[in-house]
């Protein structure tokens, strides 16, 4: 790297205006990296807020509708479904997961025929169907890998099926990327996306999101056994490598800002697409504070949203995908 020394370098200069300024950034936001992460729930031009996600709220599939017409008017590529199940519905073999007429099946149908232009991404995972809130099948205490894997593939085979373009698989069991690309090929889904949550973290994180699903009261014990330990970042690259090689066509980092260092490791390793899940406590986080007046939230947001351009993502599921694509076009 060739420096001039002071006072021939002089790095301000090209700091001293706006224009300047934006003429030398290296990365930039733009709603084309956005994914809108968006809870679904039965009924009629309803909603219900999350108290602990000021500004988000379960919408009923009507409103989805309307929500997806307005993400892709601000130019939002991709939109991506949470179901809110009935408790009624929640079994131990979690067989709703791929009734294709579930919640999420239905809404990925409305969705597509009534807004083709967006991108749906549907969650390959059981937790919303368990009555254990976990996202694999549970017995005696034990969270099973291969009977999940074969729950999951006809989760995403339904998902697929439904018309859902990206599939999300976030459960973290081995094996379950291969057997769902099989599944898909053979199925003749030949077009259907899999981006792997190939590095996921057991984290505190999640907590508001667990209140937004209705699965928080549910869970027994915590998911270290599946999800990753976040001493680790070594394991994650493996993960990733692992899952691109079994047929995914991009990856996820979740959560986000305090996992960037593995969102550079893996996009400086692979030529993959790698997206970062700005999840629901970081969301939270910034959301609290800036209503406490203790911080600017938007920009905060745009600052903690760039940083994931920065260390290289391809893109962002943020739950201020809309904020963010309104700021960007003022
Ligand atoms: C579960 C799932 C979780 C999130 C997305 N899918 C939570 C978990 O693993 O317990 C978290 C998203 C967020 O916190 O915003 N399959």
């Amino acid at each position: 790297m060739a420096i001039a020394p002071y006072p021939a370098g002089r790095f301000r200069r090209t700091r001293r205006t706006e224009a300047l300024r934006r003429l030398v950034r290296e990365s930039t936001l733009s709603a084309d990296d956005l994914i809108w992460p968006v809870f679904v729930r039965e009924g009629k031009d309803d909603e219900t807020p999350i108290p602990a996600m000021p500004g988000v709220a379960r919408l009923t599939v009507d409103r989805l509708v309307k929500a997806a017409r307005e993400a892709v008017d601000m130019g939002i590529p991709a939109i991506c479904l949470f179901p809110y199940v009935d408790s009624a519905l929640k079994t131990e073999l979690c067989e709703e997961a791929w009734n294709p007429d579930n919640l999420s099946n239905r809404a990925t149908r409305t969705l597509k025929e009534a807004v083709p232009e967006i991108a749906v991404m549907t969650d390959v995972a059981l937790d919303p169907y368990n009555v254990n809130g976990h996202d694999g099948i549970v017995r005696d205490g034990e969270i099973l890998n291969d009977e999940s894997v074969d729950a999951l593939v006809r989760m995403a085979t339904a998902q697929a099926e439904s018309g859902a373009d990206i599939l999300g698989p976030s459960d973290m069991m081995d094996g379950r990327i291969g057997a769902m690309r099989q599944a898909l090929e053979a199925a003749g889904h030949q077009g259907t996306c899999i981006l792997s949550y190939s590095a996921k973290y057991a984290s505190a994180f999640y907590g508001p999101f667990r209140d937004a699903v209705g699965a928080s009261g549910l869970l027994v014990g915590d998911k270290k056994t599946y999800q990753l330990d976040f001493g680790n970042s070594d394991e994650a690259l493996r993960l990733i490598e692992r899952d691109l090689s079994e047929g995914a066509d991009m990856v996820m980092v979740k959560p986000g800002l305090p996992y960037l260092d593995i969102c550079r490791r893996a996009s400086d390793a692979f030529g993959a697409p790698v997206f970062a899940y700005q999840v629901s406590g970081e969301y939270a986080m910034i959301k609290a504070a800036a209503e406490n007046g203790w911080i600017d939230g938007d920009r905060i947001m745009m600052e903690s949203l760039s940083a994931f351009k920065r260390a290289g993502c391809a893109g962002i599921l943020t739950y201020f995908a809309m904020d963010v694509a309104r700021a960007l076009a003022r």
